[in-house]
């Protein structure tokens, strides 16, 4: 039921605050945590910066949720979303076109690495890994394998919540609530070198051939004839920032060539400059077969989300009868595909890939200075794209126990960090880290910022202990 007076604009910070307990449900929120205390309202941004209800000022540096790439409050962007609107809200893109969708998909297939030039859109990231399940799935069946249908991805990985997406994800916890998922999701070892087995542990190359040759073994151990794709993100985020081994991926290409098993790229996170190129797998020099983007493709302007698909995965649905049988209401929304076409123009005319590989050194320079705090067990990532991995022994690397984790980051950082003004994320769906994932437009002065709000925070973390 609404209450009277339910106009946004005309709402009191205290009746936004109620109604925001009394009807909203937030995602992956502990909602008892409310009881106490207030939820955070954000009401505007402006650049890497938001403010909430209050007038209070925070740096972005989640870029809301791995998606503010250009950052808060660009006018040009939200133009063109409007023009947008009022010359054609909405079509689908069952059947037909429309010249946003398909102006996007041509500057997508330009930009992206070799011949991935068929572009499948969607809303969201978990939809986007969704369908490329399931376009692994009817191609095989298309191609006369039926029985691949397996899937492969990294412990810990997160790769979306929709049921397929869920199944594919490698975190248990959140997955099983909702078990029996889909069957066919099949975990290997990620590419953590700071908790790497003894035996690889201080040799970064032989980790990087161990790990990818896990999932060699693990293709054998299903039966090649049984697997459909390996899901991988460039970068891992869950856990804090994984990356690749060098060579990791070139090793991952041949196993998937020798088994004739697709490589899924997931960029959800690492596409649109988060590692200082439009796509992750441009960074590391790999051909995927399939790549999927949400997030920073509109900067959040607007949702959308795709797959960006090899040729030959089109063939068999490029003539005959055949379908691929799968589409979704909002896919390639029109307004959505023309904000992601202004947020690609800003890219273009503000160096937004010069301006991460310019400043990227600075950044983990400036993170890496929080190594002298006691709590700090390892800083790693790439590009905008950092975890800080908290550590209760740094020398013998011991973590924290459950108790010990949600006390400090659910009693007291996540609450500390956004207090002092900072958005960034703890988690401990790993091992405890921080990630940090600013806005694309940031440079030094908000390095700082960020180094000089996690260095008071942590310290006081560390004397709670
Ligand atoms: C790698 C990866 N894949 C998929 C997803 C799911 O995206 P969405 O939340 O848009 O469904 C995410 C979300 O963070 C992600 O990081």
């Amino acid at each position: 039921m609404t209450s009277p007076g339910h106009d946004t604009a005309q709402q009191t910070p205290e009746a936004l605050q109620a109604a925001a307990k009394r009807n909203l449900w937030m995602h992956f929120t502990r909602m008892s945590s409310y009881s106490d205390h207030d939820v955070p309202v954000i009401v505007r941004g402006s650049g890497p910066y938001v403010y909430d209800q209050h007038g209070k000022r925070y740096l972005d540096g989640l870029a809301g949720l791995f998606v503010s790439q250009i950052g808060h409050g660009r006018k040009d962007v939200a133009e063109a979303a409007a023009r947008q609107g009022s010359e054609l809200a909405y079509f689908p893109l069952w059947s037909y076109a429309h010249p946003r969708a398909v102006e996007l998909a041509q500057r997508l297939a330009e930009l992206a690495p070799g011949d991935l030039n068929r572009v499948w859109f969607t809303t969201s990231g978990s939809e986007a890994v969704e369908s490329a399940w399931k376009l692994a799935k009817q191609y095989f069946k298309s191609t006369g394998e039926p029985s691949r249908y397996k899937v492969i991805s990294r412990s810990i990985a997160y790769h979306g919540t929709s049921l397929g997406a869920l199944a594919i994800t490698g975190l248990p916890g959140i997955k099983e609530p909702f078990e029996p998922l889909p069957p066919g999701g099949v975990r290997v070892p990620n590419t953590n070198f700071y908790r790497a087995p003894e035996f690889v542990a201080h040799d970064l190359a032989a980790f990087g051939v161990w790990a990818a040759d896990e999932i060699e073994r693990a293709i054998l151990r299903e039966g090649p004839e049984s697997v459909a794709a390996v899901f991988l993100e460039p970068v891992q985020n869950s856990g804090g920032c994984f990356p690749p081994p060098p060579g990791y991926f070139q090793r991952v290409r041949e196993i998937c060539d020798r088994y004739g098993v697709l490589l899924v790229s997931d960029e959800v996170i690492c596409a649109f400059g988060r590692l200082g190129y439009y796509f992750g797998s441009q960074r590391y020099g790999y051909q995927p077969d399939i790549i999927t983007f949400a997030k920073g493709v509109t900067s959040g302007y607007s949702p959308l989300g795709g797959m960006m698909v090899r040729d030959r995965l089109m063939e068999p649905f490029a003539d005959g009868q055949s379908t691929f049988l799968h589409g979704i209401t909002f896919a390639g929304h029109p307004v959505s595909c023309a904000v992601a076409l202004a947020n690609l123009d800003v890219f273009e005319k503000e160096d937004l890939l010069g301006n991460v590989r310019a400043n990227e050194a600075g950044f983990r320079a400036t993170l890496e200075r929080l190594g002298d705090l006691p709590i700090v067990g390892d800083v790693r990532g790439e590009g905008y794209f950092y975890g800080i991995e908290l550590v209760k022994d740094k020398n013998t690397r011991e973590t924290f126990s459950d108790d010990e984790s949600e006390r400090l980051l659910r009693g007291f950082l996540s609450p500390a960090l956004f207090e002092a003004g900072l958005v960034c994320r703890t988690d401990d769906r790993g091992d405890p880290v921080i990630q940090l994932s600013p806005p694309l437009i940031c440079t030094q002065e908000h390095f700082d910022e960020m180094e000089q709000i996690l260095r008071s925070v942590l310290t006081q973390a560390w004397s709670k202990l």
